[in-house]
Order: structure tokens, then C-alpha cells, then sequence
């Protein structure tokens, strides 16, 4: 799909004003976020994630190892999972074209920006709330070679600068509990192509629970944000525009990485409201891919 007028988000130098004083909060709370958990990880292979991992702990790759040692097995393990998460979201956004311009909306430091680019070849924009956040995006970005295809922006992604229709795909990767779901699904709808995919990776409630869980809202203040429901994601992309392909409950995929980690010394004191929220089925895991219709 050609992209002729595509908007670029690319200048991080002028900062548009956070839409609401909420914006403003999350703004600086990832413009100082800066937990090993995330760091130490990166430095394994240059990928930064600010999300969580899925699939089965490799128990040979850690070995008998104690000490330090121990711990850079454990490290490289845990970003071994996150990276699993990420290649399965870009493996339900279909089939992408080096010629498409893709979204990542929420992109936090741009580990699965630069994975989409070096799996498609495509154009990659991503927006965050965080001047640093994009500015570390751009600058590893640079380092790789690849900054005229993958970028990164302060912007909202509510009200994001891409003409209307001409993105192929676009995700929420642990992002999408930071903002209203109707006027989220109703900005990917615009910039999403007709038969383009959206893919979002998300903590949920459970309606089955009933209410949010006492962990739920452990979790939700610990990093500022509002878990919505199962429920809430199906009525908004219905809303919008968006017919769900597949959903995917990851919680049993991504229960091992919890528990690693929470032997780890980089823990930060959440993990035990993920564990406890996961078995007792007040919260979930999911992946929902979606056609833009
Ligand atoms: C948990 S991090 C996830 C980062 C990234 N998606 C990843 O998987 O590594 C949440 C991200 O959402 C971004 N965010 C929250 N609200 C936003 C908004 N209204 N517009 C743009 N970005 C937003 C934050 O700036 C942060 O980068």
C-alpha cells in the first residue's frame, strides 16, 4: 500500500501539551521510569521492552548457575520471554508489505518497533506520551542503521497526525489501559486501511470475576492506570469498526515469567498481584487481533 502523505511524528522537539492533566502524570511517569527490570533486559541484545513474557522457562539455559551468574541467566531468560510476546503480536498483524506503514501506539521504548521493521521491512511509526521514552526509540533507532523506517513521537495516540486510512496494521502492546477503549478504537479505526489489522496485547478484568479484583486494583495503582474489562474491549471494537479474528487468552502462557521473575532481584514488588490475580481468574492475559471493516 503506498503511503504518500503519511504525516511523520518524528520531531521530538516540539512537545504538544498532554491532553488532560491524567496524560500529564503518565507522561512523567515514563519520562522517569527507569526500573532494571526494563534496563537490564534491553542490554541483553538492544531490544527494550516495557512489557511482559509468554511461553515455557528454558530451565537448561539457567542451568545450576548461582550468584551474578544466576542472575544474567535469569535476566536473559525473562527477555527472552518478553521478546516471544512481541513476535506473537506481529505474528497475528498479518500479512505486511515493505511497502506499508505500520502504528505502534503506546510504543514505550520501541523493542517491538524495531522487531516489526527488521520482520516486515515496513515503515514503523510509534507515538508514546514520553519525550525520553521516544527520544531513547530514535537514538537506538539510529544506532541500528534504520531511522528512516522506524520513528518515534510525543504525540497522543487518541489524536495521532496519520492520514486517515493509510495504515496497514496497527497495536496497543500493554498500552491500551491508559485510555478511554471508545475513543481508542475510534482513532485506529481512521487510520486503519479497510481489512487492516489491529492487535493489542492487555491485562484485562474478567467479567466472570464479577468486578475488579482487589489485586486488579493493586496493579492498577501501581503504575497509574485502568484495567478495563474482557467485556469493555468487545463492545468497543464492536463499536468501531473492529471484528475480533482472534482472542487469545495468554494468562497460562505468561504465568512461568511471573514466577521467575519473582525470584529475581529486580523484582518491584507487583509481581505478587499478577500471580495472585491470575489464579484466582480476576485477571487475564489476552491477545485480540482484529479486522477493520
Ligand atoms: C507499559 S508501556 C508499553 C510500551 C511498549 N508498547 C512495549 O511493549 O514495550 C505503556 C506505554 O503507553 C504509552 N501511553 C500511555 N498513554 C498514552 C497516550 N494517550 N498516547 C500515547 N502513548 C501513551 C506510555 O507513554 C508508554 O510508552
Amino acid at each position: 500500500m503506498a503511503v504518500p502523505e503519511v504525516t511523520t511524528v518524528r520531531d521530538t522537539a516540539t512537545i504538544p501539551a498532554p491532553a488532560t492533566p491524567y496524560q500529564g502524570d503518565i507522561a512523567r511517569y515514563w519520562d522517569h521510569e527507569a526500573r532494571p527490570v526494563n534496563l537490564r533486559l534491553g542490554d541483553v541484545d538492544g531490544l527494550y521492552h516495557h512489557h511482559y513474557g509468554i511461553g515455557d522457562i528454558d530451565h537448561s539455559a539457567l542451568g545450576n548457575s548461582v550468584g551474578s551468574e544466576r542472575e544474567k541467566r535469569l535476566i536473559a531468560e525473562l527477555h527472552r520471554l518478553e521478546t516471544a510476546q512481541a513476535d506473537l503480536l506481529l505474528d497475528h498483524l498479518g500479512p505486511v508489505r515493505r511497502d506499508d506503514l505500520v502504528v505502534d501506539a503506546g510504543c514505550g521504548r520501541g523493542g517491538s518497533m524495531v522487531m516489526a521493521h527488521q520482520r516486515f521491512g515496513c515503515d514503523v511509526e510509534g507515538v508514546t506520551l514520553s519525550a525520553k521514552q521516544a527520544d531513547f526509540a530514535n537514538r537506538r533507532a539510529r544506532e541500528l542503521g534504520i531511522e528512516r523506517s522506524v520513528r518515534a513521537g510525543v504525540c497522543n495516540m487518541l489524536d495521532t497526525p496519520f492520514v486517515s486510512g493509510q495504515v496497514a496494521a496497527s497495536w496497543n502492546n500493554e498500552s491500551s489501559m491508559y485510555v478511554d477503549l471508545q475513543d481508542l478504537f475510534a482513532e485506529h479505526a481512521r487510520i486503519l486501511a479497510v481489512g487492516g489489522r489491529y492487535v493489542t496485547i492487555t491485562g484485562c478484568w474478567n467479567p466472570v470475576y464479577g468486578q475488579p479484583s482487589k489485586w486488579v486494583s493493586q496493579i492498577n495503582a501501581h503504575f497509574e492506570c485502568n484495567i478495563h474489562s474482557r467485556r469493555e474491549y468487545m463492545r468497543a471494537m464492536a463499536d468501531n469498526r473492529l471484528v475480533p479474528q482472534a482472542v487469545v487468552d495468554l494468562t497460562a502462557a505468561t504465568t512461568p515469567y511471573w514466577e521467575l521473575r519473582a525470584t529475581s532481584s529486580l523484582t518491584t514488588g507487583i509481581e505478587e498481584a499478577f500471580l495472585n490475580s491470575y489464579r484466582d481468574g480476576s485477571f487475564q492475559y489476552l491477545l485480540i487481533a482484529a479486522d477493520r471493516v
